[in-house]
């Protein structure tokens, strides 16, 4: 609900558990008043009517620590900006009789009236759409209208003008934040720097949640106390980027754990470069500025054109981190991954012969693993890297998507026929954004690649990444995409992107920053209005293109090449912070890990695995019967719990911080059923862990706890379950593991 006081001019908008109040002063600037939980039990309409806690009282200050809904270049510059923009003239009336200075940096934005936009239900028409949002046509989960306030702003002197834009999904206590920014003046203006918003925190919000990583070791959560000064997360790239991942959690020191505490949380929708820099100013306040990356970034405005940002997903609740998880996975599950009417209920149990095979592919080979895993019920059978043009090895062939013979005599088509007779769906690895040197499409067209003229072309994995700053070169790989994806009929296709920029020369100029991931989704966009049915997994080397942004045009995301059970056990915690378990890919793979050699048993690695989207990328062949049966009977188990693990809600019971163990429970929200996941990563003789407690059962009822044969290995009430837990897993070794089917009888 959007209330405005025109006495005050004060907007609140209020939403499940929590609030965000602005208001605008006399001057018609617009400042932030408050964003919190609000208080127990308040109706709706009980709102804050200000003053709030804008700034110190000394008016000297008072220029730096203005709580600015969108902080611009202007009376202050001793703190970050989320807007700067370069004016080159000022406008006739005003110029006589002063130096101008040229050009001029500063923005003043003044409050010029607001509106609340109600989308409309029609699916892709909605009206209050965040910029980049998908184009592709197909609804969300929960398509119910939503409030969309636009506050707008203009510079006195300067023909600029910026829409703050606030959507409110109250029952998530979710805004999304974005601006839209406009030249309405006869010269071209060069906004310099551009965040999504500003956010402010009440001081002393320091505790900063974050993940980092690399290659293979992705969403490692790292906590800490943010300095004085600035810490800055962010990625300069075109992809969201392994080091990092544009989201946040926030809290006072001390004062939250994972089911208590007022936390504050954020991500980015959006993945190309990208910026989160917190702010502790010497006053002690504790600012945001969240968009684009401003590293070598150009916003070119043409007279009277209008840039309108992503958005970023913000919000506050009162029950500690997974309170901030289960928002954000609610927010996704409804509101951003697409579900087509007629797409699958549930992530379908995927093969993929990566791991199996490398580049080693063959006809034979992959119709004799295409057999032994609709054998042991797989749905979705996915050919990896190798099967076009001349990759034999990563060393030639990106560019060339047409199948090769030398992999295929007979074409594709048999395979795709007996996939589909053995009742599976069927998907293609594509890396549509890159190119080899040692390819036709290179040979053909060597100017369609990053790079600045005479200067060095740096080759990573012996790859270029396409110019998509070029609409012919967009163009180009649509047509071969929708070629493979019509004449294969392909169910499913893995979007792969294997490398980092340099060399960032393009026809776009800097713009190419953005324009590469407009590039991007503009082509996921295409596809998935063109091929309705078709489904997309994103992968960049495993999680290095997890996000919003990317999830609102795809059905799942490959989290990680690292596939060794117990790494992955902190991987997929990390990504739970922030992302839902449905769209979390997770393989079983082989005894010995191909990352890290560590060996360990088939249950360790189903139990770690089917705590997402369960995919098999063993080698079949090299299974005997025996194992062969224990992988079908994991399979029909997790067939059993995926409806929960997929569209429930997530509890971490125990995170591995505490006591080595990772216990998870996904749960629905009226406590009919439930699923418990426990895996150790870390034990030391004689330790006792605590119990985990369940969370979200109904306590009078009585429950059933069953394992993967369906044998009742417990029974208990609710209350008993959300006390005590479930005993027999305070001790265990590193590996021990279980996951329980929970029925409410
Ligand atoms: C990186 C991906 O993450 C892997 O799963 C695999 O598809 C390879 N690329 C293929 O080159």
């Amino acid at each position: 609900m959007i209330h405005f006081d025109p006495t005050t001019n004060t907007f609140n908008l209020v939403l499940s558990t929590s609030f965000y109040a602005f208001r605008v002063d006399p001057e018609g600037r617009v400042l932030h008043l408050a964003w919190g939980v609000r208080p127990h039990s308040a109706a709706d309409t009980v709102v804050l009517a200000g003053p709030g806690f804008e700034s110190l009282p000394q008016p000297d200050q008072a220029a730096v620590t203005r709580r600015y809904e969108l902080s611009t270049f202007s009376e202050s510059a001793l703190q970050e900006v989320s807007l700067k923009v370069s004016f080159p003239s000022l406008p006739q009336q005003m110029a006589a009789g002063e130096a101008m200075h040229l050009p001029i940096r500063d923005v003043r934005l003044r409050y010029a009236g607001h509106e609340i936009v109600t989308d409309s239900s029609s699916g892709s028409g909605r009206s209050a759409q965040p910029g980049l949002a998908p184009a592709h046509g197909q609804p969300t989960r929960v398509q119910t209208p939503r409030e969309t306030l636009r506050v707008r702003l203009t510079d006195p002197s300067q023909p600029f003008a910026v829409t703050l834009c606030y959507r409110l999904t109250p029952e998530h206590d979710i805004i999304e934040r974005w601006c839209e920014v406009v030249n309405t003046g006869p010269e071209p203006l060069h906004v310099e720097a551009l965040a999504f918003a500003t956010l402010h925190f009440p001081n002393g919000t320091l505790e900063l949640t974050s993940v980092s990583g690399w290659w293979a070791r992705e969403f490692m959560t790292a906590r800490e106390r943010l300095p004085m000064g600035v810490r800055v997360i962010e990625q300069r790239a075109v992809q969201t980027g392994h080091q990092t991942n544009p989201f946040f959690l926030l809290n006072r020191p001390g004062q939250a754990w994972e089911e208590t505490g007022h936390v504050y949380f954020g991500a980015l929708a959006f993945s190309g470069a990208w910026r989160l820099a917190f702010e502790q100013l010497f006053t002690l306040d504790v600012r945001a500025h969240a968009g684009y990356n401003p590293f070598d970034f150009d916003l070119t405005l043409a007279p009277g054109a209008q840039h309108v940002t992503p958005a970023i997903v913000i919000g506050v609740c009162p029950d500690g981190w997974g309170g901030a998880s289960r928002r954000l996975h609610a927010f996704a599950l409804e509101r951003v991954l697409p579900r087509p009417a007629d797409g699958p209920a549930v992530r379908p149990v995927l093969y993929n012969s990566w791991e199996a095979t490398l580049f080693d592919l063959s006809h034979a080979g992959q119709m004799a693993l295409a057999r032994k895993a609709a054998a042991l019920g797989v749905e979705l059978f996915c050919v990896d890297d190798g099967w076009f043009g001349g990759r034999r090895s990563d060393r030639a062939g990106l560019g060339d998507w047409t199948v090769s013979p030398d992999v295929f005599p007979d074409g594709l088509e048999p395979l795709v026929a007996e996939v589909h007779r053995l009742g599976m769906k069927f998907g293609l690895w594509v890396e549509p954004e890159m190119i080899n040197p040692d390819s036709d499409l290179y040979r053909a067209h060597p100017d369609w690649v990053l790079h600045f003229a005479g200067r060095p072309r740096t080759e990573w994995r012996y790859q270029l990444i396409l110019d998509f700053g070029r609409p012919e070169v967009v163009d180009a790989i649509y047509a071969a995409l929708r070629e493979l994806v019509a004449r294969y009929h392909l169910d499913f296709i893995k979007w792969d992107m294997n490398r980092y920029t340099t060399e960032l020369g393009s026809a776009a100029g800097q713009a190419i920053w953005r324009a590469h991931t407009a590039g991007v989704y503009d082509l996921l966009d295409r596809l998935r209005w063109n091929f309705p049915h078709l489904q997309i997994e994103s992968c960049a080397s495993g999680g290095g293109r997890v996000d919003l942004g990317m999830l609102a045009r795809t059905d799942q995301v490959w989290t990680s090449d690292n596939t060794d059970a117990i790494d992955r056990i902190r991987i997929q915690e990390g990504y739970s912070l922030a992302y839902p378990a449905r769209a979390m890919e997770a393989w079983v793979t082989h005894a010995t890990n191909l990352q890290t050699d560590r060996v360990s048993s088939l249950g360790l690695r189903f139990d770690v695995s089917m705590r997402g989207g369960l995919g098999i990328g063993s080698n079949l062949n090299e299974l005997d019967d025996a194992e062969l049966a224990e992988y079908a009977s994991y399979i029909a188990f997790y067939k059993r719990i995926r409806h929960v693990v997929q569209g429930g809600r997530l509890y971490r019971l125990q995170r591995l911080e505490e006591w080595g163990a990772s216990v998870i429970e996904y749960v629905f929200a009226d406590g009919r059923e439930a699923v418990y996941s426990a895996a150790v990563l870390d034990y030391q003789q004689g330790w006792v862990r605590p119990p985990s407690p369940l969370r979200g059962l109904d306590p009078s009822a009585m429950y059933t706890v069953s394992d993967r044969h369906g044998a009742a290995v417990h029974r208990a009430r609710g209350f008993d379950l959300m006390t005590v837990g479930i005993p027999g897993d305070a001790c265990g070794n590193p590996g021990y593991s279980r996951t329980l089917h929970l029925k409410r009888v």
